[in-house]
């Protein structure tokens, strides 16, 4: 069964409140929080405010995914916020294991993430520190774009890398995932599936979600 984490980059921020209850009704396992810099992304969403507003209507947890230059100066507030998983981009972070472990021993979950570009060997080393490695299928910055194909090989490689070094971390996809890429993905190897256009553009909320989460 794989996880569904919804983005919010989606979502109706005119309403974003009854959008985060709809997608907990809905059957969602996690929120996806998508946070743009404008910096190491050309786009700018939302920062902690907004976490710290929506935090006691959901239950979910809160999967924040930073893509922005030198993370390591908003993570404790995104902490303080009321965030459960932060991810960060190896490309954002000179000092990735400095960053892993701030938000660690903080006693939150941590990711990294990779852009498409972006070699699965710029995360061996630091696989046993993490809960959570992000494979980005699109170019970050934009909802809406088209899966990369090539992403798939990189799944594998990377669920084989995960198997081998006998660690506990979830594999994510994020990025043009609907139920077709899901399937793919999820027998590629992925634990978490991150969608946002998909899940808020369908008539049907919780049958999209209830079908995502029933591929093994
Ligand atoms: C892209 C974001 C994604 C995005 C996914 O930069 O990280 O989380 O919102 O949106 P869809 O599913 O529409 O590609
Ligand atoms: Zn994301």
């Amino acid at each position: 069964m794989a996880l569904v984490a919804p983005s919010i980059l989606s979502a109706n921020f005119a309403c974003l409140g009854d959008e985060c209850i709809k997608l907990q009704n809905a059957g969602a396992d996690w929120l996806h929080i998508d946070v743009m810099d404008g910096q190491f992304v050309p786009n700018i969403t939302i920062g902690p405010p907004v976490v710290r507003n929506i935090r006691p209507i959901s239950k979910l947890l809160f999967d924040v995914h930073l893509m922005i230059e030198k993370p390591e100066l908003m993570i404790p507030a995104f902490i303080d916020a009321g965030a459960d998983l932060i991810t960060v981009h190896v490309e954002a972070c000179t000092h990735l294991h400095r960053v892993v472990h701030m938000i660690k021993d903080a006693g939150l979950k941590a990711g990294v993430a990779l852009n498409p570009a972006t070699s699965l060997s710029t995360v061996e080393n630091i696989l046993p520190d993490v809960d959570l490695t992000l494979i980005m299928s699109v170019n970050p910055g934009f909802g809406g774009q088209k899966f990369i194909p090539a992403c798939l090989d990189k799944i594998k490689r990377l669920k084989q890398m995960i198997l081998a070094s006998q660690t506990e971390t979830w594999l994510q996809v994020d990025g043009g995932v609907n139920l077709q890429w899901s399937k793919a993905v999820v027998e590629a190897g992925a634990d978490v599936l991150v969608a946002g256009s998909y899940i808020f553009g369908a008539e049907d909320m919780q049958s999209t979600i209830t079908g995502m989460k029933k591929l093994v």
